[in-house]
């Protein structure tokens, strides 16, 4: 382990929001983390966990330890009849975990191409893109929980997948710490279509049935088109989720905005897209002091330069009102809040 005092986490948070980490500790394997939790003055603290920090908002300095997780590695577990299972440490990058799948034919999460952030973030939040979740290619999780040490296993069933969340949002939040995540990506492949923009744009390609490469490249190409690119313009992605509503809500919604399209649930209740509610408050492209909703896609917010989590808090709470006030819809904010 590497510990640093007085760290900047601006570029530790694809924000680049301020915030200073009295202590910052590198943890390279399950090792590193027994000796600290092991270590006298480090055990008791309060402990943030940080992977790519591309889902994260600080509201001000991080309280005690932060652990950057910088666990690598990556391998084929094994193989059977049925899938490949692929291992990876937490602190890999998520999107070259992805390519580096794909070179070596073994496909399924091109859907979830250039999804920022690292390997062991991923479960957290349940990362979920054109038609496809991550608990859909989902093994288990190795992790450690830091209130005690104790080293634990999850397969899918126990880390509790929901939209975007997951037992590290609930019951773990705060002292789950994943260390390795293990996939499997079924030999039977078969393309997902399911999200009009990909389907749009393989057919414009006159491929009506694309490789995993193709999706790989369309998803590429349709993210780089939308959502802006951490290392120029600073943002958490998708910055609320998208709201559940009941059936009647829906109608209202419908009746006001004939084109607004939805997900339609099994019990009946609606998957509505924020983004359009967002856009419809008028707030597409407008900054509140240095924070501003992205031009491109109305459900991200982006730090237009020496933002502070503060500015960008008081923007997310004026568009909460506002499609409050308009719609009677609470919108939640998606990434975590710090
Ligand atoms: N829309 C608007 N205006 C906007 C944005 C969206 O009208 O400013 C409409 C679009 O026209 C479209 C619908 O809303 O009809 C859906 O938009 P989009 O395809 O961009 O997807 P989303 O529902 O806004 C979700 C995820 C994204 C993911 C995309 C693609 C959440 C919170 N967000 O966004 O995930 O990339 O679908 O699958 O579920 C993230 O979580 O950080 C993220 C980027």
């Amino acid at each position: 382990m590497l510990i640093e005092t007085n760290v900047n986490l601006k570029a530790y948070n694809t924000f680049g929001l301020p915030a200073t980490a009295r202590t910052l500790i590198r943890i390279y394997n399950e090792a590193d983390i027994e000796a600290l939790l092991g270590h006298p003055d480090y055990g008791p603290a309060p402990k943030l966990v940080l992977g790519g920090g591309s889902n994260l908002v600080f509201g001000g300095a991080p309280q005690g330890l932060v652990l950057k997780v910088e666990i690598m590695g990556r391998r084929l577990l094994a193989e059977t009849e049925e899938a490949w299972i692929v291992e990876a440490g937490a602190g890999e990058d998520w999107h070259d975990l992805v390519a580096w799948t794909l070179d070596q034919g073994w496909p399924g999460l091109e859907n979830l191409a250039l999804i920022p952030g690292t390997v062991g973030a991923a479960p957290v939040q349940n990362i979920g893109a054109y038609g496809v979740e991550l608990e859909t290619r989902f093994d288990s999780l190795d992790g450690v929980d830091l209130r005690d040490g104790r080293r634990f296993t999850l397969d899918a069933a126990a880390c509790r997948f929901g939209y975007r969340d997951s037992i590290f949002k609930q019951e773990l939040a705060g002292s789950g710490m994943i260390t390795r995540v293990r996939l499997r990506l079924p030999k039977q492949w078969q393309p997902v279509l399911d999200y009009p923009d990909v389907r749009r744009e393989c057919l414009k390609m006159a491929d009506a049935s694309p490789g995993p490469r193709r999706i790989f490249d369309v998803v590429c190409a349709l993210r780089r088109a939308k959502l802006p690119d951490p290392r120029f313009l600073g943002s958490a992605g998708s910055f609320f989720k998208n709201p559940v509503v009941s059936h009647r809500q829906w109608e209202a919604i419908q009746a006001g905005d004939p084109g607004c399209i939805c997900y339609r649930l099994a019990d009946g209740r609606v998957k509505v897209p924020a983004g359009r509610l967002i856009e419809a408050c008028g707030w597409k492209g407008k900054a509140m002091g240095r924070a501003a909703v992205h031009a491109g896609q109305a459900l991200v917010i982006v730090n237009q330069g020496g933002a502070t989590g503060r500015e960008v808090l008081s923007l997310a709470r004026a568009i909460q009102e506002s499609v409050q006030d308009r719609f009677g819809i609470h919108l939640e904010i998606e990434p975590c809040v710090r």
